[in-house]
């Protein structure tokens, strides 16, 4: 197992990583447990995949589960759910020195978190992330929440687990859609941070696609080695951590006009969003023009969606796209923050993007 470490003072925790580390589950939990039961929180698509093996690495080291598992999919990160998962962890008497697992993808991470968070004031919880994009995102860094239904992720906390366990053996029984989709939020880190991850992922990028354990471990550890140091320098992002968000503000527009449903997955979104964004600072003359075509080739050759008209189906209109934008929450007084770059590996957060600029691009793209 390789760790990543995350310095955040008395809230600070490592990132376990590995391939078949699963079955280590239990001796990586134990020293943190009070007694020997934890509650584990799962969807009904990973409880028949993994969730005996974990039990089997919990019971080895003598460790007692309660198990609650959940729906599967992004309409389980709502009031309903949340209000279930903290009912039941009540009544199993889960209590604030306990421990609660999240065991799945970004939905059940962040709404676990959550629940963990609120639940007698905040219980400890591990992250044993299952998806690439939960491995390389969202377990880490501590946000945590549901979805209101004015938007995704509107209601929440930033409540940092205890520990994270990523498996990358978990990723082969991921669906190829999905995996694409988590390796947006990989070739994110190389983009808005370090050109030596995204030249790697040049290299490597199709290796870890196919099944090269190697490459998955190389990737998972570095996305989150790059999110552990941003999120330590602004873990509430009040700065450096908007950086995380490259291609997310064109993202969340893509996937409010497509419903938030199958025609356009998040990491999808982000990786359309990522060459969005790349095209955008190119025309404002803060990057060259080679660089938006490099990531795009990049993207291309991975099999992702790179341009608007590869989502099916009919867009919105350009205007009715940036006025989707201005509904991101991440608008501080009234003012759009994006994330441009001035080349690949150094992007920035911007205030005063020019609207007639952007609504130009998104004419052009529609
Ligand atoms: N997913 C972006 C962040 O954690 O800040």
């Amino acid at each position: 197992m390789e760790f990543v470490h995350v310095p955040l003072g008395n809230r600070s925790y490592d990132i376990g990583i590995g391939s078949g580390i699963l079955s280590r589950a239990g001796y990586r939990i134990a020293p943190l447990l009070k007694r020997p039961l934890v509650a584990v929180v799962t969807d009904e698509t990973v409880a028949g995949l993994h969730l005996e093996a974990l039990l089997d690495a919990l019971r080895a080291d003598g460790i007692e589960a309660r198990c609650l598992t959940l729906p599967a999919g992004e309409g389980t990160k709502s009031w309903a759910s949340l209000e279930r998962c903290v009912t039941w962890l009540l009544e199993q008497k889960i209590e604030r020195s306990d421990l609660v697992v999240a065991f799945g993808g970004g939905v059940i991470g962040d709404l676990v978190g959550f629940a963990a968070a609120i639940t007698r004031r905040g219980v400890r919880f591990v992250q044993v992330p299952t998806t690439l994009l939960a491995q390389v995102d969202s377990s880490v860094g501590g946000k945590t929440g549901i979805n209101a239904a004015s938007g995704k992720n509107l209601i929440g906390a930033f409540y940092q687990p205890s520990f994270v366990l990523a498996d990358v053996d978990m990723l082969t029984t991921l669906k190829a859609r999905d995996l694409r989709a988590g390796y947006g939020e990989v070739v994110k880190y190389g983009l808005l941070g370090d050109l030596k991850f995204f030249e790697w992922l040049e290299q490597n990028g199709q290796a870890l696609i196919a099944g090269d354990v190697g490459a998955r471990i190389t990737a998972v550890k570095w996305s989150c080695q790059m999110k552990a140091d941003i999120v330590t320098r602004d873990e509430t992002e009040m700065g450096d951590r908007a950086l995380l968000n490259l291609g997310h503000t064109f993202g969340h527009a893509l996937e409010a006009a497509t419903g938030y449903s199958d025609r356009l997955l998040h990491g999808e979104g982000v990786a359309i969003g990522c060459a969005l964004a790349f095209e955008l600072s190119a025309r404002l003359g803060l990057c060259s023009q080679e660089d938006p075509s490099r990531v795009r080739a990049h993207l291309r050759r991975m099999g992702m969606k790179v341009d608007l008209s590869d989502i099916p189906g009919d867009l919105p209109p350009a205007e009715a796209l940036l006025e989707m934008m201005s509904q991101d929450k991440k608008v501080v007084a009234g003012q759009l923050r994006f994330i441009l770059t001035r080349g690949i590996g150094q992007a920035f957060v911007a205030t005063d993007v020019p609207g007639p600029e952007l609504l130009r691009l998104l004419l052009d793209e529609v």
